[in-house]
């Protein structure tokens, strides 16, 4: 309920005279006036990000916050898949603005594919609505200019939901910069593995295509740069890159249209049964007649045309600068990174695969003492790590709390983070050419 008008509501009836209510009944008048206003969530694209972190999650570990008022779709059956799994009695459309009319929701969550993001983040901020867009904000630079100018004439707030930056060996990371523990960060070095089974993942659907999601270098490198833009604390300016297809689309003698129905089914190193997932043949196989969106594409679709082996220097206002790789069909996952400043080093290692494993955050002082950094806070259970849910904790339940390490990421992140990978691919575009942020956006 508005807090004014309740306020004002009892101020009338008070003075209205009607002092033969008895004491109880005005005290249960207050508590009813005193219930928390929850948050109206509207939440468009309802895939398997959106129907777990901002559909079931949301339902089962916020009712007391927020509500979901509404699902969108262009795929009915998708939707109304979703809102089984959600457990919600939320209407479901796969009309957007017929959802907001009607549902009159205080946010737009946006999960929908990458290169749609832009067209609902404006929808809904010229429908009165606050955004929560998932990453990356957009896939071109066009999208990412009408973003902020829509932002600027409407007035809403849009948030990035980056919830990479709640890994707690991040969050320690951006407190240790901040006191200084290696003095001025001079360069950051960041390599991303992902590996033949979440790698490969990429190259089976939507994201294979750049039209949908912008390549890796914006779809799944905004969380990395997002990281650095946090954590070296400047504005990125420069961007030159380097991108090939090295192992997926073509770089195969056999290929099929998807893993169901392949005949190369025994000899196939990537064949993969979609039907052994009950979550995946609920929202994807089960609707497959809607829109002919295959879960279980194949890994070697000649029309793959987004890069699996990249590189990308970025150079930052204060003079930093980011180097960073990412391999998409490596024999294992995780990250490297590594933060060299004037007075010493921070490496964050987590990766492994195969029967081993390497993990941990370590800060070596120039001339001092190396050490591994393990007060790092309790870590929450959860997907990915217990970041989703400390993600959602910082905005649904702890929004007006203060931020020191600033991890609410808003529009100007969202669009800096996209802004890295839209210029490393236009680099590529342009054989390695120099590409300046200033030169896509006004930002
Ligand atoms: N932060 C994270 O950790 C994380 C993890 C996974 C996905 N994501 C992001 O979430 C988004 C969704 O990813 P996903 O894995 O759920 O993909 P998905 O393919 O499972 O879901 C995408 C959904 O969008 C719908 N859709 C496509 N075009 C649409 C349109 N024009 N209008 C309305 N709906 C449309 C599809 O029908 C589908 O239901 C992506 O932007 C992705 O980057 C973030």
């Amino acid at each position: 309920m508005n807090e004014k008008i309740s306020a004002l509501t009892r101020r009338q009836f008070i003075a209205s005279g009607a002092a033969a209510l008895t004491a109880a009944a005005v005290s249960s008048t207050d508590a009813v006036f005193a219930q928390p206003k929850r948050l109206r969530m509207a939440l468009v694209g309802t895939g398997g990000r959106g129907a777990t972190a901002w559909g079931a999650d949301i339902v089962a570990n916020y009712s007391d916050v927020a509500e979901i008022v509404g699902l969108c779709d262009i795929n009915s059956k998708r939707v109304r898949a979703a809102k089984e799994l959600i457990k919600t009695n939320a209407p479901v459309f796969t009309d957007f603005d017929q959802m907001i009319r009607q549902t009159r929701p205080d946010s737009v969550t946006v999960a929908t594919v990458d290169a749609t993001h832009a067209h609902y983040i404006i929808r809904a901020m010229e429908l009165g609505c606050d955004v929560f867009s998932e990453k990356p904000l957009c896939t071109d630079e066009a999208q990412c200019q009408a973003i902020l100018d829509a932002q600027k004439k409407f007035g809403k707030k849009v948030t990035v939901t980056f919830n990479a930056r709640h890994d707690l060996e991040a969050k320690k990371t951006k407190e240790l910069l901040m006191q200084k523990a290696i003095g001025e960060v001079f360069s950051m070095d960041f390599h991303e593995y992902l590996d033949t089974s979440h790698g490969a993942d990429y190259f089976r659907r939507w994201h294979r295509l750049k039209e949908k999601s912008g390549t890796l270098l914006v779809h799944k490198a905004s969380h990395h740069f997002d990281l650095a833009n946090w954590w070296i604390d400047s504005t990125p300016v420069e961007v030159t890159a380097f991108g090939e297809l090295k192992f997926y689309g073509r770089n195969n003698s056999f290929r099929s249209t998807h893993c169901r129905v392949c005949p190369f089914k025994q000899q196939c190193k990537f064949y993969w049964d979609v039907t052994q997932n009950p979550l995946y043949m609920k929202l994807y196989v089960n609707c497959e007649s809607e829109d002919g969106y295959l879960r279980d594409g194949c890994v070697w679709r000649e029309d793959i045309n987004i890069y699996d082996t990249m590189s990308v220097v970025v150079k930052y206002e204060n003079g930093a600068r980011l180097n960073y790789t990412a391999g998409a069909y490596l024999p294992y996952e995780g990250q490297a990174i590594s933060i060299n400043g004037s007075q010493g080093r921070l490496d964050y290692f987590d990766f492994g695969g195969g029967g081993f494993v390497n993990k941990e955050l370590r800060l070596t002082r120039s001339f001092g003492k190396s050490e591994v950094i393990t007060d790092l806070g309790e870590r929450r259970a959860g997907e990915h790590g217990g970041e989703d849910a400390a993600l959602q904790d910082v905005l649904l339940r702890d929004h007006n709390k203060p931020d020191p390490l600033g991890l609410r990421a808003d529009l100007r992140a969202g669009a800096l983070a996209s802004l890295i990978g839209i210029a490393a691919y236009r680099s590529i575009e342009r054989g390695g050419q120099k590409i300046t942020l200033k030169e896509l956006v006004k930002l």
